[in-house]
């Protein structure tokens, strides 16, 4: 079924030590394992385990201690940060707990935002973004603004925005934890079969085996270290079949996309509104064009990230 012959992420001997004070934590140690082209990889662990720790590294989003990551044959803890968000808005999409959706814009902003990159023109971008948006069950909510939606929405304008642009790459984590088990399960089948029909390769990170079951392989991690690999058959029917209409970008469009640059939402003001209801596509490009130049920002996006998780565990 996969294809093991094409690696398509490696990851060698990887290290992750945070140090408070004296104290050392391991949080990812010593990890080896490689991603083959076109499948669903799962990082399944307990809290604490260090799943979103090894995720963000393999995303780039944080600086190893020690190894090596190579994603499409390219050592990508030796980019520097210009190369590396090059690197990432070509061939990587995010999900990320956290959203990071633009609150100035609508769901089909959202959505389309990645498509700007791609020079995907305005009709068939919008075509594009409506139809994603659909498919993840928000045809509804098209011209909504994050503040206007629930949670679980919210997280499936992200989901859209993430697959959007068929990215070759998808980091997931926890894409599903603010929906309710219903919408999880068609979330987790819709997110499989667009990345089989598409041959996108997805890292997923869960603490829950039932969504772990969706993928091809799982990866169990335990204290930083991998405990075991398992290799699954994945049933037919956890795939649903899409319509071919959707996301489908013609070869010769520009790639440079920035689905998922983690800092958007916290690279925008807050507050910030528009009084008009429908926005401009040169307003929306001015934004994108703003947000791309904006530096990353790892440590908030890491703080954010926690602050949710510490709410979990405490909640
Ligand atoms: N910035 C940081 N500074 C210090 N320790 C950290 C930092 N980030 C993570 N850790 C620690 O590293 C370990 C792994 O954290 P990580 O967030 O990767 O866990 P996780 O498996 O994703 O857990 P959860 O399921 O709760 O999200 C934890 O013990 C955590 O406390
Ligand atoms: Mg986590």
């Amino acid at each position: 079924m996969i294809n093991q012959a094409e690696k398509i992420i490696e990851v060698k001997n990887v290290k992750k030590i945070y140090r408070m004070g004296q104290e050392k934590i391991y949080a990812v140690d010593d990890v080896s394992f490689d991603i083959y082209k076109g499948e669903f990889c799962c990082l399944l662990g307990t809290s604490g385990s260090g799943k979103s720790t090894l995720l963000n590294l393999m995303a780039g989003i944080e600086k190893i201690s020690g190894g090596q990551i190579i994603i499409k044959g390219k050592k990508i803890h030796k980019m520097n940060e210009n190369n590396l968000a090059k690197f990432r808005q070509r061939y990587l999409g995010f999900v990320f707990q956290s959203y990071n959706l633009i609150g100035s814009m609508t769901a089909l902003e959202n959505v389309e935002f990645p498509l700007i990159f791609k020079r995907v023109k305005a009709k068939q971008r919008r075509k594009m973004a409506r139809d994603m948006l659909k498919q993840v069950g928000l045809e509804a909510r098209l011209n909504h603004k994050p503040k206007e939606m629930s949670g679980g929405q919210q997280q499936r304008v992200g989901i859209a925005r993430a697959f959007v642009a068929s990215p070759e790459i998808v980091f997931a984590d926890e894409p599903t934890g603010n929906l309710d088990t219903k919408t999880t399960m068609d979330v987790m089948k819709l997110i499989r079969t667009m990345a089989k029909q598409h041959s996108q390769t997805i890292v997923m990170v869960t603490h829950d085996r039932r969504l772990a079951d969706f993928a091809d392989r799982i990866i169990h991690i335990l204290d930083g270290k991998i405990q075991e690999i398992e290799v699954r058959e994945v049933a037919d029917s956890q795939e649903e079949p899409v319509s071919s209409d959707v996301i489908s970008i013609s070869d010769n469009v520009e790639i440079s996309d920035i689905t998922g640059i983690p800092d958007i939402a916290a690279a925008e003001e807050e507050g910030k509104q528009t009084k008009k209801q429908e926005t401009s596509e040169q307003e929306i490009s001015e934004r994108a064009e703003a947000d791309e130049a904006i530096p990353q920002r790892n440590t908030e996006i890491k703080t954010n990230n926690k602050n949710q998780n510490n709410r979990g565990k405490e909640g």
